[in-house]
């Protein structure tokens, strides 16, 4: 990870710098459960949250990452800023960046945004979620949360195992990331939705094509839920909330033709009932709060890794 300036997304990142990322994560995780949790290592670097987008656990997961780090912290969102005003995206950053800060952190709902950014600018972008490309540390804290429950069940890795992603696969930024990221570790990715969220052309990706929830479940290792994207389809693709919970939707039946040690995930915000039944998310196969809580140290590692490291006088936490 030496020489990268940016965490744009997984695509074409290779095993090694994967691998480096959850396990500085795992070292991470253990300042958060300090009584101080708050180490010097980015004393003095600033970290902006642009986000163009509404949030609330990304943006909150990367601040609370960078205070932990020490550095400063800025929230910039669309709402307090002057792009209602009919500013432009890169005079937004050129502003932004007339401020000095260290590291961008930028949400955007068009895909490539954080590549603008980047490409443009010489501080360190870090991509929470382009439209619907890639959400890069939403799927590493994924892949940590996997990587810590195959260890308890069997002590094994990400390789070889079977992860099903179901749901708005086609206008998620999410699965995408997860795609890239789980294959590179050597994980097989089935992907199952209805057709307008799961359509033919995700075949260009390294995924396995099944249709209902009931294809993917007996075999899988984890089952991750996805949320459906009401705010990119446009269109209505899908009859009502009710049927989509009949066909695709993950309840305490269908989880009992799984494995009884499958992991159990969703992103988050989820929909209790539709995607989701509420005694599957709060049951003891999910790990969604672990989800949450490996968030701010897949975070806290990627601005270390990237600003840290940059930084001969940074101390290690
Ligand atoms: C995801 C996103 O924004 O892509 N959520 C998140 O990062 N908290 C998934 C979603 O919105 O469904």
């Amino acid at each position: 990870m030496k020489r990268r300036k940016d965490m744009l997304g997984l695509r074409g990142v290779e095993r090694a710098d994967i691998e480096e990322i959850l396990d500085t994560a795992e070292q991470m995780r253990e300042i958060s459960r300090r009584k101080v949790k708050k180490v010097p290592t980015l004393r003095g670097r600033t970290v902006v949250t642009l986000f163009f987008e509404n949030s609330t656990r990304t943006r909150t997961s990367f601040d609370l990452a960078a205070k932990r780090l020490s550095a400063d912290t800025l929230g910039f969102s669309v709402s307090t800023s002057s792009t209602t005003k009919g500013e432009t995206l890169m005079d937004t950053a050129r502003t932004i960046y007339a401020m000095s800060p260290d590291a961008v952190v930028v949400r955007h709902a068009c895909a490539g945004a954080p590549h603008l950014l980047a490409r443009h600018f010489p501080w360190t972008v870090l991509n929470a979620g382009d439209g619907i490309n890639e959400h890069p540390s939403q799927a590493l804290l994924d892949m940590l949360t996997m990587r810590d429950r195959f260890a308890e069940i069997d002590g094994g890795g990400l390789e070889g195992r079977k992860v099903a992603i179901v749901g708005d696969v086609q206008h998620s930024r999410v699965a995408r990331s997860n795609i890239f990221g789980l294959t590179t570790m050597g994980a097989k990715v089935l992907v199952a939705g209805p057709g307008t969220m799961c359509r033919s052309d995700l075949a260009a990706l390294p995924v396995e094509i099944r249709h209902t929830v009931d294809d993917v479940v007996a075999e899988a290792d984890v089952i991750m839920m996805l949320r459906i994207q009401r705010e990119r389809l446009g269109r209505a693709v899908l009859p009502s909330a009710r049927e989509y919970a009949a066909f695709y939707g993950l309840d305490l039946d269908r989880l009992k033709r799984a494995r009884p040690d499958v992991v159990v995930m969703h992103p988050g915000p989820i929909n209790r009932g539709v995607e989701i039944a509420a005694d599957v998310a709060d049951g003891p196969n999910s790990v969604i709060l672990d989800q949450v809580t490996n968030g701010i140290a897949v975070r806290m590692a990627l601005l270390f890794l990237l600003l840290g490291n940059a930084d001969d006088h940074a101390q290690a936490p």
